[in-house]
This record gives structure tokens, C-alpha cells and sequence, in this order.
């Protein structure tokens, strides 16, 4: 998804634009760009990367005017770069345009346009429908709202769009089909947006256009809005924003990190789009095929990362050595970095960091580069120090993370890390098409069991009443899933400030059994998959020293049900993809936790969201 920004009154539109960006940058953020009403003429302004970059190109320039249109660009048609990076201009230089969605009938579009000796500068479908609208316009020698609303009548797909046309920069006109757009209504100044975080304090008022609708904007003067199909005036209600900045950008939740547990669906689906291809039984990952030799010769893969990001490694070990027979070691980039360790030139390193700036991490890659490592990194951030210190790379798609608390960016992380386990074990010839295949259709199919999931909130809420005010708690895990164990202890300690720990559950008997009492919740993942017969016989250890156990359990469990005090329950997956559902359960329990027990669990004492200090 993309974010837009538009403004037509009379400030200077350039710092509104580029604020609105930022505000919009949890929507995607590989390029932005903005285009202003200069003396007649259009000055864009593009760049790949963060909204930053785009400013500081900027206002190396002149960024006058009172009109304008803006973008931050998440990649859909076209690599993120300069190029591809909106606005886009039509061929005559008279119209611009910023568009959110997909216009599915592009190519034929394209095709009619270069026909009729239209050219072509970037992969976008966005350009080929600015230049389609400009056809339009030559055609019927129209106005701009006319010739728009003919051009939209033959597009099919998705679409926000934002227009003007440089002889006429005082009227804006935008449209609205599946992407979202809301208008500002100022005194004398029109706002646009993807959302209405980029205008709230300049106005309340905002009106949210419906699917099918257009209107044309001017500053003064009244809103025109009508129905594409008919041209019929639509009059459209005026709404007063009730919810301050933090709380759109928040989309209603209390909290952010509810709103990134909530996301995980779609961040799940967006890192795979575009490279996991179901029907074509394959995976795409370009940072991967660069260095494909790299990774197939290599000896070893030594995974480093802090914290969660420690976590999805933890998960990858187990997938990578399953699937592509490498040898696999984990560290923790504190560790890695102190001690001397022996890395040949011949170790593939993997680096995993959401922010892409922890400072144990950026140093223990900088060290296996000068031993001569190839060094893969996989952040969340575009342009992120760490992406750009590794070779290479593939970055997830989560999204921005506010919340303190890692959650989509961990299945986010956990995501490509089992694309790259897949199309490792496919390169080395380790593992069977059909096996191959099995996985790449489960995964494909991921984010809609992750909603399944989710829907267990309310029981997860009453289970977390239960034990809100432990002292401690023990989370068990075996397999693939004694990461998630420490995973879901970490995410109650940081945000509850409960004394949690993960263990393998085997382990329990050598030591942390001495601690079960009837005080002690006793988290146990337990899909029906794996060991699942030895964590029957754990929770029922736990049950005989009188623990509480909170199991999670693939959905029409028959045994560990039998003796957990509560369950809840997944859907049926493959083993190898089971922590990206088993953790959702834990996401939740902490979060319900920390808020029974009033903790600001977007911003938890003694934490930050990027450790970019040692
Ligand atoms: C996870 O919930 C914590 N916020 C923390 O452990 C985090 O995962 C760690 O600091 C690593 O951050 P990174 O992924 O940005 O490198």
C-alpha cells in the first residue's frame, strides 16, 4: 500500500507534503516523491528510499508553490527507484499524478498509448494511467475533471489518484476506487490524504470519499464531488475527526503494538508477495539468487541478531538445517562481536534486525566482513544502516514497528527466513518438488489461518485476567517452537515487567521443574506436530506439581486438553510453519497482561525501540 498527500491553498505546500509523508510511512516507504505548481511549470522532486531522502534532495532546490501532490511508494509494478517513484507526468508535461492501487488493465492500456506514440520512462502502471488520461483529454478536448472521469470509466483495478494539470494548478482533482482518500476542509486550503494523519492540525473537517466518487478541489471554492460512472453531484457528509494524531495513526487501537499484532495478515502477505509464486511453484528472491553460489557452497550460515530478531534466527536454525542440510550456529551479535570467534571466508553471516541500526548487530557484521564473510542482511527498514552495510539482502514487509514490543516484524522476519530455508533446500537439491511444493502452498495460506488465530482474542483476554498478577511464569516449547517459548517470555517481560523464561520443555526436569507451584503459569506450545507425545507427558508433569498450564494446541486437540487448564487453539498447519502461529496466542497474552496491570505497552520502562547504543 501507498500513502498520498496533496494540498491546495495558500501556504506553501512543500512542509505539509513532506510532514504528511512521514506520517504515511507506515503504509510503504522504498521511494516518495513530490510535485509542485511552479510559475506554470511542474517541479518534482523523487527519490528511492525513506521520506528523508526525498526532503534533503528537495531543499537543495526551490520548493515554492502553494500546490501540490505527494507520495510515499510500497512497490507494486516496478522496482523501487527514482524512476518508478511517483509523481508521474504524462508526455506532454501538463498532467501529474500519485496513485494508490493497481491498475489491472495496465498493459492493454499501455498498449493503445504506445500505439498512439506515447513513450514510457518507468515499469509503473501508474504512469501508463496519467498518460491514458492525457489521451483522454487530446481526444475530447476536455477539461481535466471530464477527461478523468471518462479515462476512469475504462480502467479497471484499484485506486486513489490525486491529478492536476500544470495550466491549471489551482484545481486538484482526485478520485477514489478500493484505496482510501480522505479530503481537509480548511479555510481558503484543501487537504488530501491516504488517511487523515497528514492535515489534522490544520483541520477537522474531512470528508472520506467513497468508492466510485471524484471530486475537484480548489482552495476557495466549494467541494465538487460526483460518481465517476454518471457525473450525478454526490453530497458528501462532513465529518469531525474525534481522534488526535497518535490515535489514526494508531487506526483505533489502544495501543500500536495491537495494531502490529493485527497487521501481521497483511504483513505476513505483503513480505511474500511478489516472491512467493504458488501457481509457478516457485520463489523469487533477488538478494538470494545474486549470491545463490555463495550460499550453496557455504560451509556454514551463522546467523546474528538481539533480541526477538535473536528469536526468528533461533527458528531459521532449525528450518535451514531441516530443509537445505547447511549447518547452521546462532548468535547473539553482543556475543559474536566480543569474543574471537573463527570465521572463514567460506561462512555465509545472515544479520536480522527490524530497525536495521542495533548497534551489537551492525558490529558483528562489520567484523565478518573483514574476515571475509558474505554478509546477508534481512531488516524492515529501507536505506537502514544495516541494509546498507550488508551485501546483500531481503527486507520484510511489516511495515513501520512502533510499538517497542516486536510482533509483525518477527513473523515478518520468520517469513523470509523459511522462503530462503525452501529455495536453499531446492538449490542444493535437498529436499523433493512435492515437499517443496507442500510448503510454498501451506505459507501461501499462512495469513489467513494468522486471522483465525487472532480471532481467539477474547479468550486469550479472560485466560490473561487469570494471571495478571504472577510473579513469574515458564513457557515450554520443543522443536521449531522452543524459540516461540522464548520468544513469548521475552514479549511478557519487556511489556508486564513479569519475570518470564523460555526453556525447551525437555529441559524442564533438569532444573526448572523445582519452580512449578501452584503460583506458576506454565505456557506450553504444543501443536500436534513434532514431539507433541513428549509435551503430553510435560504438561502433565506440570499438572502433578500443581502448576497452571496455558497450552497452545492445534484446534481439535484430544490429549493435552485433557489435562491443560486452558487451551488455545491454532489451525492445522505444517510443522516447519507452525511459529508463525503458535506465537500469535503469546503476542496477545502479553499484551493483555501488560495492560490489566496498567503498563504502557507501547513504551515500556527501561526500553527503546532501536539499541543503537552497545
Ligand atoms: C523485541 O520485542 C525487543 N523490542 C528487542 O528485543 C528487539 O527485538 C531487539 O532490540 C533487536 O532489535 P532489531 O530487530 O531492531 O535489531
Amino acid at each position: 500500500m501507498c500513502g498520498i498527500v496533496g494540498y491546495v491553498g495558500d501556504r506553501n505546500a512543500f512542509p505539509i507534503l513532506v510532514n504528511g509523508l512521514k506520517r504515511l510511512e507506515y503504509r510503504g516507504y522504498d521511494s516518495s516523491g513530490v510535485a509542485l505548481a511552479q510559475n506554470g511549470e511542474i517541479t518534482l522532486y523523487k527519490k528511492q528510499g525513506m521520506v528523508k531522502a526525498m526532503e534533503e534532495l528537495a531543499l537543495a532546490g526551490d520548493t515554492s508553490g502553494s500546490t501540490g501532490i505527494a507520495h510515499t511508494r510500497w512497490a507494486t509494478h516496478g522496482q523501487p527507484s527514482d524512476e518508478n517513484a511517483h509523481p508521474h507526468v504524462s508526455n506532454s508535461g501538463n498532467l501529474v499524478l500519485v496513485h494508490n492501487g493497481i491498475i489491472e488493465n495496465y498493459q492493454a492500456l499501455k498498449e493503445l498509448l504506445q500505439d498512439n506514440g506515447f513513450e514510457f520512462h518507468s515499469e509503473t502502471d501508474t504512469e501508463v494511467l496519467v498518460n491514458f488520461i492525457q489521451y483522454i483529454q487530446d481526444q475530447e478536448d476536455c477539461k481535466l475533471k471530464k477527461a478523468v472521469r471518462i479515462a476512469l470509466a475504462q480502467v479497471i483495478g484499484a485506486y486513489a489518484i490525486c491529478i492536476y494539470d500544470k495550466n491549471k494548478p489551482e484545481e486538484v482533482v482526485v478520485a477514489k476506487l478500493g484505496s482510501p482518500l480522505v479530503i481537509g476542509l480548511g479555510v481558503n486550503e484543501k487537504f488530501i490524504g491516504s488517511d487523515a494523519t497528514p492535515f489534522l492540525e490544520y483541520t477537522k473537517d474531512a470528508i472520506y470519499l467513497e468508492d466510485g466518487e471524484m471530486a475537484t478541489l480548489t482552495a476557495e471554492g466549494e467541494l465538487d464531488i460526483r460518481l465517476i460512472q454518471s457525473d450525478k453531484a454526490v453530497n458528501a457528509q462532513v465529518h469531525k475527526l474525534q481522534m488526535d494524531l497518535e490515535s489514526i495513526e494508531k487506526g483505533g487501537y489502544d495501543y500500536f503494538m495491537m495494531k502490529e499484532i493485527y497487521e501481521q495478515p497483511r504483513a505476513i502477505y505483503d513480505t511474500f508477495r511478489g516472491r512467493l509464486l504458488p501457481e509457478q511453484g516457485m520463489i523469487k528472491m533477488s538478494g538470494l539468487e545474486e549470491y545463490a553460489d555463495r550460499f550453496r557452497n557455504a560451509d556454514r550460515i551463522i546467523m546474528t541478531a538481539c533480541g526477538t530478531s535473536w528469536h526468528s534466527a533461533l527458528v531459521a536454525e532449525y528450518l535451514f538445517e531441516e530443509f537445505a542440510r547447511i549447518p547452521v550456529e546462532v548468535e547473539y551479535g553482543s556475543e559474536f562481536r566480543y569474543r574471537n570467534p573463527i570465521i572463514r571466508k567460506n561462512d555465509v553471516v545472515i544479520a536480522i534486525s527490524q530497525s536495521g541500526e542495533t548497534a551489537d548487530t551492525l558490529a558483528a557484521i562489520k567484523m565478518a566482513k573483514e574476515a571475509g564473510a558474505m554478509v546477508f542482511g534481512i531488516c524492515n527498514v529501507p536505506g537502514s544502516t544495516i541494509a546498507r552495510e550488508t551485501h546483500a539482502g531481503a527486507y520484510t514487509h511489516a511495515g513501520p514497528e512502533i510499538g517497542v514490543a516486536s510482533t509483525k516484524a518477527f513473523t515478518s522476519q520468520v517469513t523470509v527466513l523459511t522462503m530462503m530455508a525452501l529455495e536453499l533446500g531446492k538449490i542444493r537439491g535437498e529436499f523433493s518438488t512435492s515437499q517443496y511444493r507442500a510448503l510454498l502452498n501451506e505459507l501461501s495460506v499462512i495469513p489467513k489461518k494468522v486471522e483465525k488465530v487472532l480471532e481467539s482474542k477474547e479468550l486469550v483476554e479472560e485466560i490473561s485476567a487469570l494471571y495478571k498478577d504472577a510473579n513469574n511464569a515458564l513457557y515450554l516449547g520443543r522443536g521449531v517452537n522452543f524459540p516461540i517459548a522464548l520468544e513469548g517470555a521475552l514479549k511478557l517481560k519487556e511489556i508486564s515487567y513479569i519475570h518470564a523464561e523460555g526453556y525447551p520443555a525437555a529441559e524442564m526436569k533438569h532444573g526448572p521443574i523445582a519452580l512449578i507451584d501452584e503460583n506458576m503459569p506454565v505456557i506450553v506450545v504444543a501443536p500436534n506436530a513434532g514431539h507433541y507425545e513428549k509435551l503430553v507427558s510435560n504438561v502433565q508433569e506440570v499438572k502433578a506439581r500443581h502448576g497452571k498450564v496455558i497450552a497452545v494446541v492445534t484446534e481439535g486437540d484430544t490429549e493435552v486438553v485433557q489435562s491443560a487448564d486452558h487451551v488455545i487453539e491454532i489451525p492445522e498447519t505444517l510443522e516447519a510453519l507452525t511459529p508463525l502461529l503458535t506465537v500469535i496466542p503469546l503476542q496477545l497474552l502479553s499484551y493483555y497482561i501488560a495492560v490489566m496491570r496498567g503498563c504502557d505497552v507501547d513504551r515500556p520502562r527501561n526500553l527503546a525501540k532501536s539499541v543503537t547504543v552497545e
